[in-house]
């Protein structure tokens, strides 16, 4: 049992390291996922493991990526997708389309953009950045391997096309999608590696901002707005929103989907 001590102590290392508050009522979980996780170390006392996450950065990723959630599947939230399909047919934000997918998780939110784009698109030049905190999430996205449970809400003649089919609960995306996303390693709270990505026309912000508290969802809506371009959208999940967190953006409403648009301020403008 974790006294509320060591329930802080742990608390603060998640919150410190990733922006995610962890509720009273996770405790339960937190406290599997250290058991868990201190058995794979041969460690059995908590003031060593503690030590451990403060002095060994590679400990600290494994026990970042046993506390976050991963949950993602293809096609989530479609009315999205839809509604990013109908931007890019419909307005010229510039060339190459860049769309950002942070968090990412295991792939199958950018792997989604790109089939999306790819269809929509077909040879106009697009590229998708993913980002996550998550080692082991990435190690996933980048090895593309897929459940049926993952892919089952996608048009079975995508699955085809973009899908190796393996057997039939094992799908591996094909390089013809993949070649479109990079993945990489990131807190969407560092500002200075958010401003390293470049700027994007679209970013996709999707079931990240619901684990935060207002200060943390401040700090990052603030990054992301500083590297959309002017006109630029912001797609956020669909229990997300930002009353009460930003008024720099304009929602607009697309068919099902809200979406958050950047201004274009005067100075740029006048480039057009
Ligand atoms: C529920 S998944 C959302 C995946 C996808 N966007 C979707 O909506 O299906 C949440 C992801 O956020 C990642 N995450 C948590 N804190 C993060 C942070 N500070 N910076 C970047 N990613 C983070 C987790 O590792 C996890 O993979």
């Amino acid at each position: 049992m974790l006294t509320n001590y060591y329930f802080e102590q742990f608390k603060k290392i998640v919150y410190d390291n990733t922006g995610i508050t962890i509720p009273d009522n996770k405790k339960y979980f937190l406290e599997i996922r250290i058991k868990e996780h201190m058995l794979e170390l041969g460690i059995d006392s908590l003031k060593d493991y503690l030590v451990m996450l403060k002095t060994d950065k590679m400990v600290l990723k494994e026990f970042i990526s046993k506390v976050t959630v991963n949950e993602t599947y293809f096609y989530r939230e479609f009315f999205h997708l839809k509604a990013l399909a109908y931007l890019v047919q419909t307005e010229n934000l510039g060339s190459p389309i860049r769309v950002l997918s942070i968090p990412s998780s295991t792939g199958e939110e950018p792997y989604s953009i790109a089939i999306v784009l790819k269809e929509v698109l077909g040879f106009r030049p697009f590229s998708i950045t993913a980002v996550d905190i998550d080692i082991n999430a990435l190690k996933k996205a980048k090895e593309g391997l897929y459940n049926y449970r993952s892919v089952s809400k996608l048009p079975e003649a995508y699955l085809n096309k973009y899908f190796d089919i393996i057997d039939n609960n094992t799908f591996k995306i094909k390089d013809n999608i993949k070649k479109y996303v990079k993945f990489y390693e990131g807190n969407i709270l560092d500002e200075r590696f958010i401003k390293s990505l470049g700027k994007f026309q679209y970013i996709f912000c999707k079931n990240l901002l619901i684990y935060f508290d207002r200060p943390a969802k401040i700090k990052a809506v603030n990054n992301l707005y500083d590297i959309l371009v002017g006109g630029g959208y912001l797609f956020l999940g669909h229990a997300e929103s930002l009353s009460g967190i930003s008024s720099l953006f304009e929602p607009v409403k697309i068919n099902d989907a809200i979406v958050y648009k950047k201004p274009i301020k005067e100075e740029e403008d006048e480039f057009f």
